[in-house]
This record gives C-alpha cells, sequence and structure tokens, in this order.
C-alpha cells in the first residue's frame, strides 16, 4: 500500500502582506486539488493562519510554525496549542534551527511537543546538525536532538509526530549552504529509524521528512533515493509555480510505485 508523501511549505516570516499570502496559497490550491497522491500543507507566519484556514481544503492543509510550551497565562506573545487546536490548525512545526539559534533547546522543544499533544495537534519535529566536517559525530547530536525532544512521549503518541531532517549547513538561508545529497538523508533516516526502535525497544514507524534548499530539480532524488517519506520546503514553497512542480513529483512517485 502506498503511503502519501508529506510536502509542507514553510514560509517562515513571509509573505509581507495578507493579500499576497492568499494569492500565494489559492494559486497553490489551486494546482494542489489534481495530485491526489500526496499532502500538502503550509506553515504560515500565525497572523495569516485565520484568513488561510478559511481557504484550506482536502488538497492543502494549513500548519503554525511553532507552538507556545505553556498552557496558558503570563507568557507574552505566546500562542498555545488549545488556541490553535480551536481554530482548526491541526499541525505545527516544532523546533525549527532558526527558532534553535534563538535559544530554543531540546528541554524546552520536549515541553512544546507534549502541549501540542496534549490537544492532538500533529507536531513536525526539526532536528539537524548545524555543520558536516570530518567524522560521523552529527549521528550522535541528531541522537541527542531526539532523544532529549522526545523525553516521556509514549509510543502510542508516535503516530502523531513528523520528524524533518534538516541539516543546517544545507538551508538556503545559510551562509555558504550546501547541498545535501539523498545519499546524506538516506544515511540519516536509517539512524533516525534506529534511535527511535532503541528507544521505544520495537521498531516504530515516524515518517522522517528531508529539509534544506529543496527545488524542484533535487526534490526527485531526496523521495526516490534518498526514501524520504516527504519533504519540508521553505524559499521553494514561496513561489507557487516552484512548489507545485514539487507536488507533482511527489505525486508521480507515488501513483508509480
Ligand atoms: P529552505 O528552508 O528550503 O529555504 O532551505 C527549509 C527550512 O528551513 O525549513
Amino acid at each position: 500500500m502506498n503511503t502519501k508523501k508529506l510536502i509542507i511549505g514553510n514560509w517562515k516570516m513571509n509573505p509581507k502582506t495578507l493579500a499576497l499570502a492568499k494569492a500565494q496559497f489559492s494559486a497553490i490550491k489551486k494546482e494542489a486539488g489534481k495530485y491526489k497522491m500526496v499532502s500538502v500543507g503550509i506553515s504560515a507566519p500565525y497572523i495569516f493562519l485565520p484568513e488561510l484556514s478559511k481557504m484550506a481544503s482536502a488538497s492543502l492543509f494549513v500548519s503554525a510554525q511553532n507552538i507556545s510550551s505553556e498552557k496558558e497565562g503570563a507568557h507574552t506573545g505566546e500562542v498555545s496549542s488549545d488556541m490553535l487546536s480551536s481554530m482548526k490548525i491541526r499541525n505545527t512545526i516544532i523546533g525549527h534551527s532558526e527558532r534553535r539559534a534563538l535559544g530554543e533547546t531540546n528541554d524546552f522543544i520536549n515541553k512544546k511537543i507534549k502541549s501540542a499533544l496534549r490537544t492532538k495537534m500533529n507536531p513536525v519535529l526539526c532536528v539537524g546538525e548545524l555543520e558536516r566536517d570530518s567524522g560521523m559525530w552529527y549521528l550522535g547530536f541528531v541522537k541527542t536532538q531526539i532523544e532529549e525532544c522526545l523525553a516521556g512521549i509514549p509510543k502510542a503518541s508516535l503516530k502523531n509526530i513528523v520528524i524533518a531532517y534538516e541539516p543546517v549547513w544545507a538551508i538556503s538561508s545559510t551562509e555558504n549552504h550546501r547541498e545535501a545529497t539523498p545519499a546524506d538523508f538516506q544515511e540519516m533516516k536509517i539512524y533516525i529509524q534506529k534511535v527511535l526502535s532503541d528507544m521505544y525497544g520495537t521498531p516504530v514507524h515516524v515518517p522522517v521528512l528531508y529539509g534544506g534548499s529543496v527545488d524542484e530539480k533535487n526534490a526527485k532524488g531526496f523521495l526516490v533515493e534518498g526514501g524520504a517519506d516527504g519533504l519540508l520546503v521553505g524559499r521553494s514553497s514561496l513561489t507557487p509555480k516552484k512548489f507545485v512542480s514539487i507536488i507533482s513529483i511527489a505525486h508521480a512517485i507515488n501513483q508509480n510505485s
């Protein structure tokens, strides 16, 4: 049986206006409906979520980019999982490297994941090493991220979780970024599955997405050779034509497999 590939656009702090956000979303939605063999979402800034969620459909869901670790109360500037759930936002990115760079630790991210799961939201947990130089230390780095971010999460909750492997050195906004290869991803996916199986004592299936400078030229390699369960797409998701090409590639792969 085919499992649909999951393609999520991470708009980060873009675009500049609500009008542009609505136009981009509707251009993607118009095309996404043609590709049934793929699940597609857009992670948009909080301020656009109410309007975009009115436009969401079976072929295009809306996701948050972050969530508070707390339930309610004196936390200026934060948005809780209850608030998002009350607006029917079911998905959120958690632990993106750009938030880790602002000081989010694995422990803090662990609280956010628990917060999301409390209201049955589906977190996309981002992991990934900052650099790749000599040696295999990056495997241990990602292992620690997964063990600490998922500490105390019961096995039954894993069905709601997706992991996105985003090596920071391959993200388009990283200075002097380099392209990761499908082999880089494949190695890490196998390793992540081993880390999870060791943690939970039995083989567990958590979808693993690839993210980092994905475009319409390299998407197929990560999905086919790399075996990615989907893609987290930053810059290329801001151009509907490019993002739709990536969606169509993922659709064709599932259709032909
Ligand atoms: P990018 O961003 O595709 O622009 O590299 C990916 C991400 O940071 O989620």
